[in-house]
């Protein structure tokens, strides 16, 4: 079973992250033959950005995975950049892929009216390269949050044409949802997901923050006029509450409901305040270490290229023979 996913070097990264994908990743890396996980700092330019502020947001994000407990001797770790197949393959592929399909993406319409000065085409094509990422590996399974899964039907699509035309080439992968926590709710309006790029900083836990700011903004999550602690019409803020606090316990959401029945929304957050500050304190704890050494961090990443360069580039020889391009092979 091969596994890929791929996280961006943009802002810091939070406890939607953590729940949806992260986790995930530390799971499926001991089932993964391999077990491929890249900062994609190739899809990070595709809106506004500091190029030095890349560079440290990339350091900042490879720290965090190392902290959360992705090995790099059980997993691959790499640098989206390092490996000019993914970007490549890209191309090639965009000859089976529609622009009708990517006109019809959310995260595109989205994101780019969130746009000042720019909307790129790499904006544009943003989900092409995100297929090629995953496709260039001939990956089964892909583990993301709920706001993947349009991106991942592409890269499906993508993959079928591809095999369709050009003869069977490329695996069609399947996505990894996680069953609660799949979207993390933003803590101060849980009709949206909890995202870097939108709303105030006090709706997002984030991985790498105090105690103390994690317990206020728990503290202070929206909630509802209600008082019971139970999914429901009108009690999103409850809900995302419980998913949290089911993920960062092990329990189930009913369990949670259960355990939680006749308590107060006060006590119900402190109680959520608490499990996360446990559920996070070990990647919080080795952090730091990590974060401090630089050279290491990019010993990794070569590391981790350079092995994924290997399998990446097995699939483009297959890929450029398939559509005639390129030297023939003998
Ligand atoms: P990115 O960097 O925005 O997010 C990384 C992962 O976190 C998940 N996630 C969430 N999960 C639950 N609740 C939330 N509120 C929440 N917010 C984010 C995302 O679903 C994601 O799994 N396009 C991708 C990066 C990418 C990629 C890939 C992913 C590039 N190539 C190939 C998989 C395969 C992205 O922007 O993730």
């Amino acid at each position: 079973m091969r596994i890929f996913s791929g996280i961006q070097p943009t802002g810091r990264k939070h406890l939607g992250n953590y729940i949806g994908a992260i986790r995930q990743y530390v799971e499926g890396q001991d089932r993964g033959d391999p077990a491929i996980y890249s900062i994609v700092d190739l899809h990070a330019i595709t809106v506004a950005y500091e190029p030095d502020q890349l560079r440290t947001n990339l350091y900042d994000t490879t720290a965090a995975l190392l902290a959360a407990g992705l090995d790099p001797e059980r997993c691959i770790l790499a640098r989206q950049s390092d490996i000019p197949e993914h970007t490549e393959l890209c191309w090639l592929l965009s000859g089976v892929c529609a622009h009708g399909d990517l006109n019809r993406m959310t995260q595109f319409k989205d994101k780019s009216g969130q746009q000042k000065d720019l909307v790129s085409a790499g904006l544009f094509i943003y989900p092409l390269l995100q297929a090629a990422d995953v496709l260039a590996y001939r990956a089964d399974e892909v583990p993301v949050g709920e706001d993947q899964r349009q991106h991942i039907e592409l890269m499906r699509e993508i993959a079928r044409r591809f095999n369709e035309r050009f003869g069977e080439t490329l695996v069609v992968p399947e996505h990894r949802i996680p069953e609660i926590g799949a979207r993390i709710m933003d803590l101060q309006e849980p009709n949206r997901k909890m995202s870097t790029s939108v709303g105030a900083d006090s709706g997002r836990v984030y991985l790498l923050e105090t105690e103390k700011e994690t317990r206020k903004k728990l503290g202070s999550a929206v909630t509802d006029s209600g008082r019971e602690v139970k999914r429901g019409e009108g009690k999103e803020g409850i809900a995302n509450l419980i998913g949290i606090y089911a993920v960062a316990r092990g329990v189930s959401e009913d369990e949670v409901e259960a355990e939680f029945e006749g308590a107060g929304y006060g006590d119900f957050k402190k109680a959520v305040a608490d499990a996360v500050v446990e559920f996070l304190a070990p990647v919080r704890e080795r952090y730091p270490e990590i974060r401090e050494d630089e050279a290491e961090i990019e010993r990794i990443l070569a590391q981790g290229a350079a092995r994924a360069r290997e399998l990446a580039a097995e699939t483009l020889s297959d890929v450029r023979a398939a559509m005639g391009v390129g030297v023939p092979r003998s």
